[in-house]
């Protein structure tokens, strides 16, 4: 493709990406597809000769939209946002573009100088303490998932609590770790790939709303360190994934100093409302984390993937994941002034993804940023006070942002049924959990485009099929 059919074709796609934007509204928000129904329609062998480009496009429309579950549409409530912007697909348009492979500072100085700077900027963007600044003693990278940054998290917290050892020796089985009954299950993923085993990692009880029990944490590692284990990290979650529960950091913190135990905070969707003074309370105590993680990929406006992870401690990290094959040492490195991000998490090959963090924060500026977080809680908030007021539904959980927990009075059975009639309908996407072993429903508010009239549509739809399913 020459420069010349690239520009024609690349305008082509861009019309087609805003033309999408739109009609996104009017897609049924979850992919009605049956299972094989996609492949089925795919050639069954690659073609030998290349095709024109017109004709790509075109089967985009017809044979992979049909399979979309439009997550950007504003009628998307299920799971937890992935919301993208305008100024985010740009700039990964031109990460693409550039093509860069930023492993090392050399092979890309601008890859790694740019991340380092907005990472440092979202410290205080988010109120994050100063040791998390790449000035200080710690720094931040942007990491594919926070599944990742909670491996690493852990990784390096292993090698701390085993004077960095378990790297050359491997784990004996005493190296344990702790996260509550809620946290996300990247945690255990993690304890699994880090060779603790998932039996070593400790689910602590938690409250009536859902946060972890400091009391039982304490309990647990005492009771681990008379049998001889190892404690080495705990989780806390600022936001967990089913219901928005908010561990108490303060108090998990101090146990972790009392213990020296590394602390990784995972602010997954929910660290995005620290953008706003009035939300931060919620993370109070992060000053005692060794780490944390929040997704601008969740609720900032920035498309997958971009995961942004801060250490309190670079060395720490460095030390658990850095090896220096001959074929990558270069002056840059040996002179020890700049960071090569390799050493900073699993893999070796990175995109230049600070581009469209970059090109977010510049577009919507930090109050417009606000603005649009406050709006999508003020929206919840608005739902779970309807939901309040109906006397066939309750809360589930409190919702002290855009995550609002609630069920029909009627049980279980009538719960699914809504949910399914709504999905199929196409009209929103809701998802469900558990919570005291009672189907909840789940809406979150924070896709980019939702408004105030998605959410009263999303409630009269809830309602509509509430009153269908008991008839
Ligand atoms: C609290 C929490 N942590 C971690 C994750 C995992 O996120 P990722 O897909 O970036 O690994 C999620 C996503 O559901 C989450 O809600």
């Amino acid at each position: 493709m020459t420069p010349d059919e690239f520009r024609r074709h690349g305008h082509a796609v861009v019309d087609w990406i805003a033309d999408y934007q739109s009609r996104i509204e009017w897609f049924p928000v979850l992919s009605q597809v049956k299972p094989g129904q996609i492949r089925a329609s795919l050639p069954p062998n690659p073609p030998m000769h290349g095709e024109p480009f017109d004709a790509l496009l075109k089967d985009i429309e017809k044979l992979i939209l049909p399979g979309v579950t439009h997550w950007q549409s504003p009628n998307f409530f299920a799971y937890f946002p992935s919301n993208a912007s305008g100024p985010g697909i740009l700039g990964d348009l031109l990460s693409s573009g550039l093509g860069v492979q930023g492993m090392l500072w050399s092979t890309s100085p601008a890859c790694t100088e740019l991340e380092t700077h907005v990472l440092d900027w979202l410290v205080s963007m988010l109120g994050l303490p100063e040791k998390f600044l790449s000035s200080n003693t710690g720094g931040g990278v942007i990491q594919d998932t926070a599944s990742s940054a909670a491996l690493c998290a852990l990784l390096a917290a292993r090698e701390r609590a085993t004077n960095y050892t378990s790297n050359e020796k491997g784990c004996d089985g005493r190296i344990v770790a702790y996260a509550s009954t809620q946290t996300h299950s990247s945690v255990e993923k993690a304890a699994m790939i880090a060779g603790l085993g998932v039996e070593n990692l400790r689910l602590i009880e938690v409250d009536a709303n859902f946060a972890m029990l400091p009391d039982a944490l304490a309990r647990q590692i005492e009771v681990d360190k008379l049998a001889g284990l190892v404690p080495s990290l705990v989780c806390a979650t600022v936001g967990t994934t089913s219901s928005n529960a908010m561990d108490p950091i303060p108090a998990i913190g101090e146990i972790c100093r009392q213990h020296h135990l590394w602390l990784h905070v995972d602010a997954a969707m929910s660290g995005t409302s620290a953008l706003c003074p009035e939300f931060r309370h919620l993370q109070d105590g992060v000053e005692l984390a060794d780490s944390y993680n929040f997704n601008p990929h969740k609720w900032m406006f920035t498309n997958l993937d971009c995961s942004c992870f801060w250490v309190a401690d670079r060395k720490a990290l460095i030390k658990t994941l850095s090896i220096l094959p001959e074929y990558l040492r270069n002056q840059a490195t040996e002179s020890g002034a700049v960071i090569d991000y390799r050493d900073w998490h699993i893999q070796l090959g990175r995109r230049f993804r600070s581009l469209k963090l970059w090109f977010v924060i510049r577009h919507y500026g930090v109050e417009g940023l606000q603005h649009h977080i406050r709006r999508h809680v003020e929206l919840a908030q608005q739902f779970a006070g309807w939901v309040r007021s109906d006397k066939n539904f309750e809360l589930a959980a409190p919702a002290p942002l855009n995550l609002v927990c609630f069920r029909h009075k009627g049980g279980d059975a009538i719960n699914q049924n809504i949910m399914d009639r709504i999905n199929r309908s196409g009209d929103l996407f809701l998802t469900h959990t558990k919570l005291n072993g009672k189907m909840t429903l789940r809406l979150c508010v924070g896709q980019t485009n939702t408004q105030a009239r998605h959410v009263e549509k999303a409630w009269r739809r809830i309602t509509e099929e509430a009153q269908a399913a008991s008839a």
